[in-house]
């Protein structure tokens, strides 16, 4: 008998986008923020008083919740503070999944879904989108203890409506988990089904919105009897001191969060026509990146010209995702280099 328990054993584990050492490349290929984080927020690390380091932090972050919970319209209890969304996630798996109790969500989406479900030794049951990327009716029929929603998906950047996943959190009987990491550069979100569907729980991310990736930060909105029950297996200490000043500070500073974001999505317009005159496929996304479809299926080629010219993108080698890259919204700068090199290589 090895050392590890047979489907860790087999496990493939998940690739996370290539992270450079390097600066000065345009790395549009993990869908980071390419603005800063907010002012207020990087005045509170020069301040870190070393009596925050030596004492252990507040276990579940109560400052974050309450502001978080000021942000979304929901009482502090409703908020949950997690190492990064996909601290969440994990959580999610633990709680709601094993060898007896599947999880539904449709494809292509995240894959750390199917990595996480591997690690609980569940069933994963991948229900394809159609070629619009609408909610696939069999997701509700699955009888999964958890079904899980990307919204909007990545890395497609489709967005499904409100209304139409509060009749699925209606019709399964099991949890419905609505990751919302992209949300900021949409124009809706879920948080108001929480009020009415016990099932319920939303994934947000500070990396995205408010440009800490690096600090490794997100939250869950449930109702908080689910949030009671999600901490039972979060880490003792899951959020550090550190962190929740910082993400504290950036959710307050919304002025600062709106113009980022407005800034992205404007870019986001121009990106996708800019891509389009260049012969691509480009739907429209509600994420902070988009995905590229070369209508002469050279994708994977494009891809390695661009990493050799220090230009980063993402290409999966996934299903119905070959002929497809997918771009992180940059600056304009770095979008412009990314469009000059292409024009070199199409040509
Ligand atoms: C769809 C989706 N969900 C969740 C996450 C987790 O984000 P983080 O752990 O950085 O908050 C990511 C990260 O890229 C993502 O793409």
């Amino acid at each position: 008998m090895g050392y590890f328990r047979e489907n860790i054993e087999k496990l493939k584990g998940y690739e996370p986008g290539f992270q450079p050492s390097q600066t000065q490349v345009v790395k549009l290929n993990t869908n980071e923020n390419p603005y800063p984080p907010s002012p207020q927020a990087l005045k509170l690390l020069t301040e870190i008083n070393p009596e925050q380091l030596r004492r252990y932090p507040d276990p579940v972050g109560s400052r974050f919740r309450r502001a978080a919970g000021e942000v979304n319209g929901v009482e502090p209890e409703f908020i949950m503070c997690c190492n990064g969304g996909d601290d969440l996630l994990r959580m999610a798996f633990q709680a709601f999944c094993d060898e007896n109790r599947a999880v539904a969500y449709p494809v292509p989406t995240y894959s750390l879904y199917p990595v996480l479900a591997d690690t609980q030794n569940c069933t994963a049951i991948e229900i394809p989108f159609d070629d619009e990327f609408n909610l696939p009716a069999k997701l509700a029929g699955t009888n999964a203890a958890m079904t899980i929603v990307c919204n909007p998906n990545a890395p497609t950047g489709s967005f499904i409506s409100v209304n139409e996943l509060a009749s699925l959190a209606d019709e399964i009987d099991g949890v419905l988990l609505i990751d919302e990491a992209y949300v900021d550069f949409a124009e809706n979100n879920c948080t108001a089904l929480v009020k009415d569907f016990d099932n319920v729980i939303i994934l947000r991310s500070m990396s995205k919105g408010y440009s800490l990736a690096g600090m490794r930060f997100g939250y869950a909105i449930a109702r908080p009897e689910m949030i009671a029950g999600l901490m039972k297996v979060k880490d003792s200490y899951n959020v550090d001191a550190v962190a929740v000043a910082v993400a504290t500070a950036s959710i307050k500073d919304q002025k600062y969060f709106k113009e980022n974001v407005r800034k992205v999505k404007s870019e986001r317009a121009r990106l996708t026509e800019q891509l389009t005159e260049r012969g691509f496929n480009v739907p429209d996304s509600s994420g902070n990146f988009v995905l590229a479809q070369c209508n002469n299926g050279r994708a994977a080629e494009i891809y390695e010209e661009l990493t050799k010219r220090n230009i980063f993108v993402r290409y999966f080698e996934y299903p119905r995702l070959e002929d497809k890259l997918r771009i992180t919204i940059g600056t304009p700068e770095q979008d412009n280099k990314l469009l000059a090199a292409l024009k070199e290589i199409i040509t």
